[in-house]
């Protein structure tokens, strides 16, 4: 044994926030937690950092934003995407159609459980196309989305 031992692979990863989470902090803290958008993004960055992982984190409003912003994925060579579609989970062909499209390895996360609420919240559009789903653990549900997707992309 040598005892040198080496970096993992730099991987980069695309971190796509939907609609109203430029609100977090604001909204029913029981739900989503307490941290801003800002304060999770920030948790994100340091785990990203010690999983020799680049982030790629953006949020946007607008359902054709996110299509778009994952079919830049493809284009930026993106290993893997954590996608919260928040309220467009539940409606959007789009979204799902653009993963489909660029087939990148995605895990879906949610802050809230989307099981303990309304029906409405209960379908998703991507459950079964993407690596796993994971939901309820508020802001570490990034943190844990992030990790379980850096370990499926170096297996
Ligand atoms: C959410 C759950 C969605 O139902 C809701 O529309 C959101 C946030 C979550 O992270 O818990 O905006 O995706």
């Amino acid at each position: 044994m040598s005892g040198v031992t080496s970096s993992p692979r730099q991987l980069k990863i695309a971190v796509l926030h939907g609609p109203n989470l430029n609100m977090l902090g604001l909204r029913d803290p029981s739900l989503y937690g307490s941290l801003t958008l800002e304060q999770l993004n920030d948790a994100m960055l340091d785990v990203a950092a010690a999983l020799h992982v680049t982030l790629i984190i953006e949020q946007f409003n607008g359902e054709g934003e996110i299509v778009t912003a994952i079919q830049g994925a493809r284009a930026a060579s993106v290993d893997g995407i954590v996608i919260n579609p928040a309220a467009y989970t539940h409606t959007s062909i789009a979204i799902r159609d653009a993963l489909l499209a660029v087939n990148i390895p995605a895990v879906e996360v949610h802050l809230s459980n989307v099981y303990a609420r309304e029906p409405f919240r209960h379908a998703s559009t991507v459950a079964d196309i993407v690596v796993g789903r994971i939901m309820g653990f508020k802001g570490d549900s990034y943190t844990l989305g992030l990790q379980a997707l850096a370990r499926h992309l170096r297996v």
